[in-house]
C-alpha cells in the first residue's frame, strides 16, 4: 500500500511535495522578516487582510479559518439584512454538497437551488425561481461542472437579476484567482459586481488552509461578531496568513501561466483520444478529465502507480451516472508545471490500461 512517502512526483495541486511542514516553515522563514510582530496592524494577519481588501476593492476584509465558516456567516448576514431565509444558488454548490448542510443547521437558511446541475446557471434559471432570496450565490468558477465561467455578461445580469430583487450577490471566490485571467480584468473589477467575496488561501495561493471575507465594513464588522461566536476568532492565525502572503507574492502573477499550462495538458489529453476533458479547452487552470474506468479501478491504478514510479496522478475520483465511468480534477499549480502535456496524457494512458487490465477488460 502507498503512502504519502511514496510521492515523489504530483499532478494534484494539494499533494504534500510542497506542504510537508517543513518545506512550509523552510519558505515562510526565508520570506519573513525576523521583527515580524505577533499581533497588530504590522502583524501578517492585518497584512493580508489590508493586502486582499486593495486587490478586491473591498473597504474591509477579515481573515477566517476555513471558507465553510466564512460563507455562511456572509449569507446569514444578508438573510438578517434582508429579513428573507432563502439563498439562491447552482444546485452543486460548496455549501450544499460539502458541509454538512451547515447553512441550515447551524444558521437556520434554506438553499433554493437554481438551473440544471450540470451546466452554468442562466438568467432565465433565476427567473423561474419565484420566491424572494436573501442572496444569489455564484461560485467562480463553477468546480463541480469542470471549472466552467460565465461570460463577463451573463454574469453582470445575474447579479443585476439579484440586486433588483433587493438581494445581495455573494461571490464564492474560492478560486477568484484562479478565474481572473480569462474575464482579464483586476480583481477588484469582477469583486466590485458582489456585495461580499470570500478567497482562498491555500488551493491557487498554495497556502496552509483559511480564508478571507471581503465587503463593506459594516458587513465585516458583523461578520467578525459571527466569527466569534463560531470560535474562528484565532489572534495567532499568523502561520496561515504568511503562507497566504508568500502565495500572493509568488503564485498570483503565476495564474495565466498555469492556464496556458491547462489548455496544452487538456490538448494532449484530447489528442491521445484515451480520455476527454472538461470543459474542452479549460478556462481557468482547473478542469476534469473524464476516464472510461469504474472509479475504484481508477483509484487502485494510482495507487499502483505511486507504488511503481512515484508518481501521484490524481487524489480523487469521482463516480459518474455510468458505472464504468469516472472522472477526476486537475488543477495546475507548481506540481503539475513539472510534467510536460505529453506526459500527462501518457501518465492517464497507462492509469486508463492497468484500470482496464484491473477489471479484466480490454488492454
Ligand atoms: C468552491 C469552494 N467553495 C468553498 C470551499 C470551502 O473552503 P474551506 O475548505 O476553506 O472551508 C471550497 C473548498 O474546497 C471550494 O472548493
Amino acid at each position: 500500500m502507498s503512502g504519502e512517502q511514496d510521492i515523489r512526483r504530483s499532478l494534484v495541486n494539494h499533494a504534500p511535495l510542497r506542504r510537508r511542514p517543513h518545506v512550509m516553515l523552510r519558505r515562510m522563514i526565508d520570506w519573513l522578516p525576523p521583527d515580524t510582530p505577533l499581533w497588530g496592524d504590522d502583524a501578517p494577519v492585518a497584512q493580508l487582510e489590508r493586502r486582499v481588501a486593495d486587490l478586491l476593492g473591498k473597504p474591509k476584509a477579515l481573515f477566517f479559518p476555513t471558507g465553510t465558516m466564512a460563507q455562511q456567516v456572509a449569507l446569514r448576514i444578508h438573510a438578517e439584512r434582508t429579513g428573507r431565509r432563502a439563498f439562491v444558488a447552482h444546485p452543486q454548490n460548496h455549501l450544499d454538497l460539502w458541509e454538512q448542510h451547515g447553512y441550515a443547521a447551524v444558521h437556520g437558511l434554506r438553499f433554493l437551488a437554481a438551473g440544471d446541475r450540470n451546466r452554468l446557471l442562466t438568467l432565465d434559471d433565476l427567473a423561474a425561481v419565484g420566491e424572494q432570496v436573501s442572496a444569489l450565490l455564484i461560485e467562480l468558477p463553477q468546480r463541480e461542472i469542470g471549472g466552467l465561467l460565465p461570460t463577463w455578461d451573463d454574469l453582470v445580469a445575474q447579479v443585476e437579476w439579484a440586486h433588483d430583487l433587493g438581494a445581495a450577490a455573494h461571490l464564492d471566490g474560492a478560486r477568484l484567482w484562479e478565474a481572473q485571467p480569462y474575464y482579464d480584468r483586476p480583481h477588484a473589477g469582477i469583486a466590485a459586481l458582489f456585495d461580499t467575496v470570500y478567497v482562498s488561501l491555500y488551493k491557487g495561493l498554495e497556502g496552509v488552509r483559511g480564508a478571507v471575507l471581503a465587503g463593506a465594513e459594516d458587513v465585516v464588522g458583523e461578520a467578525a461578531v459571527w466569527r466569534r461566536r463560531l470560535g474562528g476568532a484565532i489572534p495567532d492565525a499568523w502561520p496561515l496568513a504568511v503562507a497566504a502572503l508568500i502565495g500572493l507574492d509568488e503564485q498570483l502573477g503565476r495564474m495565466p501561466a498555469f492556464r496556458d499550462h491547462a489548455v496544452e495538458v487538456a490538448g494532449a489529453i484530447t489528442a491521445d483520444g484515451v480520455a476527454t476533458v472538461l470543459p474542452d479547452p479549460p478556462q481557468t487552470p482547473m478542469f476534469h478529465v473524464h476516464l472510461p474506468v469504474s472509479p475504484d479501478a481508477a483509484k487502485r491504478a494510482r495507487d499502483d502507480m505511486i507504488e511503481a514510479h512515484g508518481v501521484q496522478v490524481f487524489s480523487y475520483a469521482a463516480s459518474q451516472p455510468r458505472p464504468d465511468r469516472s472522472a477526476f480534477e486537475l488543477s495546475i499549480g507548481e506540481n503539475a508545471m513539472d510534467f510536460t502535456p505529453d506526459e500527462v496524457a501518457a501518465l492517464i494512458r497507462e492509469l486508463v490500461k492497468r484500470a482496464e487490465r484491473d477489471e479484466g477488460g480490454a488492454v
